[in-house]
This record gives structure tokens, sequence and C-alpha cells, in this order.
């Protein structure tokens, strides 16, 4: 039997081989391009382990993908091969209240798997920009965080226990329903954000959180990103953690006005989202605090309203990346350079350096993201049709990543390093990176797992 036979026989006809289907899998939401040989669509661990036996057996790569929001090309099949298309296991499997934790397949969109607990009083707190979307195994995968890290931490917070399918195609549990374990090495966490490249997640244990019983945002607006950088650094030093902590700058203001002109949004500055939860009474006093402490150094500051006020910036705000084409529809914003973070002490100057590094490369930039954690969205945007604007963004995109490390900061805090970072792996990690290599060998001697990832 050929590759094709024997693929159909573990699939059926869940299984793709035309250039037309196989082109659909060939990009995610970056501009890393991949087409696979295979596309398959498995709906239980036992097929996804065959299809990685057989692939382990013929030294084909495979790679996993969930719903293709990536923004670094995680996912996508750049050395051809087979793409495991997980979206089909999308089973909630268990609500187990009594343990806070629920058992999911690598599908389920995030937002679904909040819908689903919301009526119990308890939510999943990670909560990337594409939360509509995206799926748990691709959170997992990448170490998504989003808006709530700040507070809440990681996906990588929120692991219990994976079931994993190996390169040979075996199968183990890398975890239990346990809060904590002193037994061994924890190869959850050695899974989590290892991409695809380690193994195949094919069911996952999560931790889950009692929902706040109020939220509170407060507005602020200030003269240059720097300022609002200097207020972030005050909050937190004046000891309180909000649960959200957003930067959107000038131009980020001037793309959500005009997506939404309803919006009440201040009328210039750089905006900083502050939201802080808890009870009523917890919220309210630390959204006090929050106004007094920031006061000072805002144009101005104000408190969100009503709830509809503050849903409708929420939403927005995880618009504001694609929301850019509003501002000049000849220009394509072009995910490089826009995950770095920096330790808390240091994003006054990351704010500064990449203002600079704009200025230098003659390159409009937008500036938004969690900057309560320290993780900054740069946004450039170039006519793709111009090689010179091209370049420049390029050389841009290097010094941002750099500028990171320097500062002691990573080259992505929650997109991943896929196909567009690896490059940056050595400068971050020294020797640490040979250790990573000896891993990646060890379980996965034949290189099969999303090879040419994580600069591996
Ligand atoms: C966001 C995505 C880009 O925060 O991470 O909107
Ligand atoms: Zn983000």
């Amino acid at each position: 039997m050929n590759i094709t036979e024997e693929l159909l026989e573990i699939v059926g006809d869940r299984l793709s081989v035309s250039s037309s289907e196989l082109y659909c899998y060939s990009s995610d939401a970056s501009q890393v391009k991949g087409v696979p040989d295979y596309v398959v669509r498995p709906e239980s661990t036992e097929e996804v382990s065959r299809i990685v036996k057989l692939a382990f057996e013929h030294e084909i790569p495979v790679t996993a993908r969930g719903a293709g929001t990536g923004l670094a090309g995680g996912a996508v099949p750049v050395h051809g091969g087979i793409v495991l298309d997980l979206s089909g296991m999308n089973r909630l499997l268990e609500i187990d209240l009594d343990n806070l934790q629920v058992v999911v397949e690598p599908g389920v969109i995030q937002d679904t798997l909040n819908d689903v607990l919301k009526p119990h009083g308890f939510f999943f707190p990670p909560n990337p920009g594409s939360s509509a979307m995206c799926t748990i195994g691709g959170m997992i995968a990448y170490n998504a965080s989003g808006m709530r890290c700040v507070k809440y931490g990681t996906t990588r917070n929120y692991v219990r226990d994976l079931e994993v399918v190996l390169a040979d195609g075996s199968v183990i549990h890398t975890g239990s329903k346990m809060l904590k374990s002193a037994a061994g090495y924890d190869l959850t966490q050695l899974m989590i954000g290892s991409e695809g490249t380690l193994g195949i997640v094919t069911k996952a244990g999560l931790k889950i959180a009692p929902l706040p019983k109020a939220r509170k945002l407060v507005i602020a607006a200030f003269e240059n990103a720097e300022l609002a950088g200097k207020a972030v650094i005050k909050i937190f030093s004046n000891g309180v953690v909000p649960s959200a902590c957003e930067i959107l700058d000038r131009v980020s203001l001037q793309v959500l006005k005009r997506y939404d002109p309803n919006l009440v949004l201040p009328a210039e500055g750089d905006v900083i989202l502050f939201e802080v939860d808890g009870t009523e009474t917890s919220a309210r006093e630390a959204a006090e605090q929050v106004m007094d402490v920031c006061s000072p150094l805002a144009l101005t500051i104000k408190l969100a309203e009503s709830e509809k006020e503050m849903a409708d910036i929420w939403a927005a705000r995880k618009l504001v990346g694609a929301a850019v084409s509003r501002l000049d529809p000849t220009k394509t914003r072009i995910y490089v350079g826009e995950d770095v973070g920096v330790p808390m002490k240091q994003i006054p100057k990351l704010l500064r350096r990449v203002q600079e590094i704009s200025e230098e490369f003659d390159l409009p930039a937008m500036k938004y993201g969690h900057i309560g954690d320290g993780n900054l969205h740069l946004a450039l945007f170039i006519d793709v049709l111009n090689q010179d604007e091209w370049d420049r963004l390029k050389k841009a995109a290097d010094k941002v990543h750099r500028t990171a490390i320097e500062l002691g900061g990573t080259v992505s805090s929650e997109h991943g390093v896929g196909a567009a970072r690896g490059m940056y792996m050595e400068a971050q990690w020294g020797p640490a990176f040979e250790v990573m290599r000896t891993i990646k060998k060890a379980l996965d001697p034949k290189g099969i797992l999303n090879p040419g990832k994580l600069g591996l």
C-alpha cells in the first residue's frame, strides 16, 4: 500500500490530497507559507496515533493544526508532509466542578468552553484576541495568553494533564487531576509551548477558576506612550494587580474610532485600559485606587459607566490588530516583530525604542498590547508591492527583536516562535538552546514533528 492508501484506511474520506484543498492548509494568519502533501482530519486519539506511527515509519513530517489563527507560521507545514487538522476533535469530555477541572479535546474553541462554563459560575481565564476562533490545542501549543495574563497567568498555569501522541505513535499522559506532584520531570510543562515539535496533544485536563462577581474599567489617556508605561509601573508598585492592563497608543485610538465611532474613548493621547475585578466592593476600591494613582500623570481619566460600555471597548480591543486596515487601505499590517516582551521596569524604554525604530526606518507603526505583563504588539504596515518597504520592514523587525533580548526580554510573549523567529532562539537562550535541541532529538529522533520550527 502507498501512503495515500494507508491514510485512507485510517481516516476514510477525512483525507484530502487535491491541490485546491491542500492549498487551504498552506498558511495561518502570518506570512509563512508551505503546502502539505496530505491533510487528514482525525476524530480520535487512536487515529492520531496510527497516523503518526505511519509518518514515523516513512519519515514524513507531521504538523498539527487547530484553527489556523497562529501568527508565526507554527501550524504551517513548511516541509510539506501530513497536516493533522484537529479542529474536528472538539468534544468537551468532562466538566468536573468538584475538582475545578474540565477535560477537553484539542479542537474545542476557547469562547465555546467559556460559554459552557459561565452558567456554572466558572471560566478558563486565558483570553487571546482570537478567543472566538482559536482552539485549546493551539493555545497549549503556543502557551497563549492575552488580556488576563497580568492577573491570571497564561495557558501554562491552567493545564493539569495532557494526553500526548509521541513521535512513534505511542500515547502517554503527562499529569493527572492532582494540583501538585513531586514525582519526576514535569512533562506537561515541557509540552506546553513546544509548538507540536515534541508530541501531539489529543486531550487536555484544564484547571478552571470562579468567575469574578464584578469588573470595573478605568480608561486613562497620557501625553505619550512612555508616560503611559510609567503609570503602569506605578499602579503595580502601589499594590494593585489589574485583571487586564492594555495599551492602545494614539494610532490604535484613531483605528478604533474609525472602526466604531460610537465607542466612548478619549479624544486624544496614548491610552491605558486598566480593568480590575473581584467583588463589587473590592473592584470599586481597586478602580478608585487606579484613578488616584494615575490622575497626576494622565491627560484624562474616567471609569467606564456601564457594562455595555466596557463590553464594547473590550470587543473593539480584540479587533484592533485587524482593524488597522481602516487607517490606510493601501498598506498591509505584517506580523513580524509584533510580540516582543520585556520585564516591567523596561516597558518605558521599550516603548521609546520601538518608536525610534519606526522613525529610523520611516515605517508607520501602531503600538498596542498587554503592557501589564510587558508584552507589546507592534504593528508595522507597508505597501506589500514595494520591495524597499519590505526591506526596511525586515530591518526594523530585526532591531525590535534584538532590542527586546537586550532589555532582558523575549522575542515572543504569546504568539510563538514558529517559522518566523527561529533565528533569535540562540541569541535569547544561549547554551539553554542546546538543551532544547537535545530534548527535541530525544523525543523526535527522526525529526518528523513540525520540522522547521523553533529554530531547531
Ligand atoms: C492581540 C493578539 C494580536 O492581543 O495577540 O490582539
Ligand atoms: Zn495579544
